[in-house]
């Protein structure tokens, strides 16, 4: 899908919507617990925060209650395709941006880099993989670049309207690409291709992904929630 297109269906879905996107709980979990929470404390003084694709509200919004100190950092990012999400943004001491994070990461080099559920809404493996090179060159050596992306097991079942590619591991709505969903040996292949050093990955596979915006209750067969730490090396 060309990004224009790409960022007007995404611009449709933000103004469709009547109330902010709440934060995702297991993003929010992730972050407030260890190890994630430990090793961000020394990251606070140095550098640059953003979260990549924040929609219209980055979870860096919860301050204090997320990580102590977070209140405090004046230079944080918030950074989504639509810029309709970033109007409708809070006016806050974030500092949202419209911007294709699969090309260009502006403001860098960060510290800290939050993947808001953004990684696996690309549309092909090859854009996962040039895009986890933009995020390498936006983050300062020793910088972490965190997230979690839905990944494939067994059991894997969808809606009735969505067609999932085995081949390629697109998963479609109508003709457009909707998820990247992989198994995670081939996430970990990616991370370490893009010559990250692989701190933290763990599959949650408690927690269910919901690949759709449709619902909002997760299935037993939706994609199970991998959640990565990766450290740019010195
Ligand atoms: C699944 S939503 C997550 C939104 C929010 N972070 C949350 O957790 O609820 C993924 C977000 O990534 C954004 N996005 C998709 N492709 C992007 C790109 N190339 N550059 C920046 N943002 C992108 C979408 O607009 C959307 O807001």
């Amino acid at each position: 899908m060309d990004p224009t297109s790409k960022k007007n269906l995404l611009d449709e879905q933000y103004r469709s919507l009547t109330e902010r996107v709440g934060v995702a709980p297991s993003l929010y979990s992730f972050l407030k617990n260890s190890p994630l929470n430990e090793w961000l404390s020394p990251l606070l003084t140095d550098g640059p925060w953003c979260e990549l694709g924040c929609g219209n509200q980055s979870i860096f919004e919860e301050g204090d209650q997320l990580l102590s100190g977070l209140s405090l950092k004046k230079d944080i990012f918030g950074f989504d395709l639509s810029s309709v999400a970033i109007e409708q943004a809070p006016h806050s001491i974030i500092n949202y941006e419209q911007a294709d994070c699969s090309h260009l990461i502006p403001k860098g080099p960060f510290s800290f880099i939050l993947d808001g559920h953004f990684l696996h809404c690309l549309s092909s493996m090859p854009e996962v993989f040039q895009t986890l090179g933009v995020i390498s060159n936006a983050l300062l050596p020793g910088g972490l670049y965190a997230g979690e992306v839905m990944t494939s097991h067994k059991s894997l079942s969808f809606d009735h309207d969505l067609f999932f590619d085995h081949q390629n591991s697109v998963l479609y709505q109508e003709d457009r690409p909707l998820r990247i969903i992989l198994e995670a040996r081939e996430w970990e292949g990616l991370f370490n291709d893009a010559g990250f050093e692989i701190a933290f990955f763990l599959c949650q596979a408690s927690i269910k992904m919901i690949p759709c915006r449709d619902r909002t209750q997760a299935m037993s067969g939706d994609p199970e929630c991998l959640r990565f730490i990766l450290r740019k090396l010195q």
